[in-house]
């Protein structure tokens, strides 16, 4: 790495057409198993994408890959044009299963301000006042100024999940990656999440990698999915890829695709899920 940093905006006006993210028959290896088997993905600026699969299947790896946290053996990953440990500050990351423990001190806007410590356009960069302007931005972003004083454990799930997106937004990603942001909140809760996150990505012309079990919330949102099982993927519309006989190819065994109501459900010998 170079001593010269380009500020995130900067570099965005500079590439506008970049793909925000890209896969190039990747292979991800992890205790001597294929979890990721020659994926290749392109995920353009301002594209939302789910990313499913059953438990196993892949979809966190595949966040970490993009964070650079795990190497592929083969393939190759782009961020933004740049190797993944290269554009760290262009990726917003909420990992998964986050709860905060309910006697926790910290205030809300605390909990968010964390998200700039350590990052190098930290505290080590930016004056207090820059840094407020930063945090008091994002909680605006996801409507969180309501309850910014509150103390963060005391809110709900789906509050909680916004103050998390706030964190992610904080250096102003060109790729969301969300782990199930859904998991533990009741519908409306899970609504209000996904009408944010697309909101967001169309304000912000950010792509968002959403990694969910149930599809049903996000079909009136989302562009593409890539729907992972047996280290592979397929990748398309809803509608391409939801069907019986591309999700049975893709598990080597009998999927059945039901549409009813709007909804879609997936059945196999063993389990249907949303
Ligand atoms: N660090 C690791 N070392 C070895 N195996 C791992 C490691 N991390 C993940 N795995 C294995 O890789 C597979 C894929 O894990 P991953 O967490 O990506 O699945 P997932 O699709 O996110 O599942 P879930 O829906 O349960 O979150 C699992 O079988 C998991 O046990
Ligand atoms: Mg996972």
């Amino acid at each position: 790495m170079t001593g010269v940093v380009e500020p995130p905006e900067a570099s965005r006006l500079a590439h506008p057409d970049v793909p925000a993210a890209q896969l190039d028959h990747v292979m991800v290896v992890l205790a001597g198993r294929a979890i990721l088997n020659d994926i290749s993905l392109e995920v353009i600026p301002g594209e939302f994408v789910a990313v499913l699969g059953s438990n196993g299947a892949g979809k966190s790896t595949l966040l970490k890959a993009l964070l650079g946290l795990v190497r592929p053996v083969a393939g190759s990953i782009r961020v933004a044009g740049r190797s993944p440990v290269q554009a760290r500050s262009d990726v917003g990351y909420c990992p998964q299963v986050r709860t905060l423990d309910r006697e926790t001190p910290l205030r809300a806007r605390d909990l968010v301000g964390m998200g700039l410590d350590g990052h190098r356009w930290g505290l080590g960069g930016m004056s207090r006042r820059e840094r407020d302007a930063a945090i008091e931005q994002v909680l605006a972003q996801v409507d969180a100024l309501a309850f910014a004083e509150a103390p963060a454990g005391r809110l709900s799930g789906g509050e909680q999940q916004r103050l998390a997106i706030a964190q992610a937004l904080l250096t102003r990603p060109r790729l969301l990656l969300l782990d199930e942001p859904l998991s533990s909140l009741d519908v409306r809760s899970q609504r209000e999440v996904v009408a944010l996150v697309d909101r967001l990505r169309r304000q912000l012309h950010m792509a968002v990698l959403f990694v969910t079990h149930g599809i049903n919330p996000l079909l009136a949102v989302i562009d593409r999915v890539c729907y992972l099982a047996g280290g592979r993927a397929a990748i398309g519309s809803v509608d391409e890829v939801i069907q019986s006989d591309v999700l049975s190819r893709l598990y080597g065994s009998p999927i059945e695709v039901i549409r009813a109501a709007g909804r879609i459900f997936v059945a196999s010998d063993e389990e249907t899920h949303e």
